[in-house]
């Protein structure tokens, strides 16, 4: 047990410009992550679209709890543990569903409101002259305090201490924003299911290429290059087909992804395509701009579109590509498996070749049937079972430092910079330590 209890030793494996590999491979940091940085960090809990009615739920786990989102009979929504208040059963198994005013309890059909005050317990006489109203189990279902919905992205924090939600985000939050500008409406909807795509590597390997821009051109030559190469005889002029379109930015080469450029924020959020991005170049839906210019008048229509981010992390466990529609949300499971879910979203208000181009790219790019995925995948797992060797514990992460970008907590720098993940990694220190004590 090196760092339980030492959060020195913990801090130590950050340095500025490398990290220790035992970020990636270590179980004991990785039950620690769980405990202390996911419990002490906001993280994506899921959108308030999937449920709408009064009694809807889902379950999810966050930092190895098991918690419950459900639609609150005043039509707000809560976060629960997934906890009954008697002997801990979960009180819900399915992913998802409605269960109406309360929840009844499968084991002794203890009964909670789903705000998590308990409506009623049988035989209740049994528990008169005991410790029982007074305990925790007389307390009901516990309920998390640190609960935000922004745009209808529902975020929440487990423990009691750290920054509030605004104040963890900061301006990062204009990704959501514009994502959410994009509907004519101003609002997204969850479309169809989820596509789980089980990883085996550590989770900060998938958050961190996100915005690596050093890697598409190489990494994706054999998917993207390929799709490159068999339109390479085309006339420049002729339509490209939806999967041409979205296969060859990948295939871009170093000067594009460096002046796309990249910004972060405190707090280990960052995104890529502050000038443009892969995204910025699809052919137009003329059905889709008429509906914006009518919804926000011809100049913040423009605006709109026109901002067309690659990826944004907020960071830990939620990154989306607004421009296209699609996030992505990690759920880790041990220290080299780590569950991807992709999501797609409805622009409300927009014509259906939105949902198509979106559902294309995910299809395409993210899902476990894609090609380009798996590229990514291939590279997560050379470098989980490369930093078993030994000789070099640590993982440069050097490219563009600069000692004046500690601290600052904006920045926006060139493209092919890797300050995203050092700006990861002193965020991964300070919410691991947070909470630990000596
Ligand atoms: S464990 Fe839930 S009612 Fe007993
Ligand atoms: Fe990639």
């Amino acid at each position: 047990m090196r760092y339980r209890g030492n959060p020195e030793a913990v801090r130590a494996l950050v340095q500025p410009d490398r990290v220790h590999r035992d970020l990636y491979l270590d179980p004991e940091l990785f039950q620690l992550e769980q405990e202390h940085f996911f419990a002490n960090t906001w993280n994506y809990i899921g959108h308030d679209s999937q449920i709408p009615q009064v009694g809807d739920y889902l379950t999810v786990d966050v930092a190895n709890r098991p918690l419950v989102a459900v639609r609150h009979t005043d039509g707000s929504v809560r976060v629960l543990m997934n906890r009954c208040a008697h002997k801990g059963s979960r009180l819900v198994t399915a992913p998802s569903g409605n269960t109406g005013k309360f929840f009844r309890c499968p084991y002794h059909a203890w009964t909670f409101r789903t705000d998590g005050t308990t409506l009623g317990v049988p035989l209740r006489k049994g528990y008169q002259g005991t410790a029982m109203a007074d305990s925790e189990a007389g307390q009901g279902i516990v309920a998390l305090r640190h609960v935000r919905l922004y745009r209808g992205f529902i975020f929440a924090r487990i423990n009691e201490v750290g920054p509030s939600f605004e104040d963890y985000f900061g301006d990062s939050l204009s990704s959501i924003d514009n994502m959410a500008d994009r509907s004519p409406q101003g609002e997204l909807e969850i479309a169809g299911g989820c596509l789980r795509y089980v990883h085996a590597c550590n989770w900060k390997m998938f958050i961190e290429n996100l915005n690596d821009t050093m890697h598409p051109m190489v990494a994706h030559e054999s998917s993207a290059g390929t799709a490159k190469a068999m339109w390479k005889d085309q006339p420049a002029d002729a339509p490209k087909p939806m999967a041409i379109e979205q296969f060859m930015p990948f295939v871009n080469d170093y000067p594009f992804f460096d002046e796309m450029g990249v910004r972060v924020f405190d707090n280990g959020h960052s995104f890529s395509g502050v000038k443009f991005s892969l995204h910025s170049h699809y052919s137009a839906i003329p059905a889709y701009d008429e509906a914006m210019k009518q919804a926000y008048g011809d100049d913040r229509a423009r605006a709109i579109i026109g901002l067309a981010r690659h990826n944004t992390v907020y960071y830990p466990t939620l990154t989306i590509k607004g421009a296209i529609q699609a996030i992505r949300v990690i759920r880790p499971i041990a220290v080299d498996k780590t569950l991807v879910e992709s999501w797609t979203f409805r622009l409300k208000g927009a014509p259906p070749e939105l949902l198509q181009r979106t559902c294309t790219y995910s299809r395409l790019i993210n899902s476990p049937f894609s090609v380009v995925g798996h590229d990514d995948l291939h590279a997560y797992r050379g470098i989980q079972e490369g930093l078993r060797a030994s000789g070099n514990d640590w993982v440069s992460l050097h490219r563009d430092f600069d000692e004046a970008e500690i601290g600052k907590p904006d920045l926006t720098v060139n493209g092919t910079s890797e300050i995203s993940m050092r700006n990861q990694y002193r965020a991964w220190a300070r919410y691991m330590t947070l909470t630990m004590t000596e």
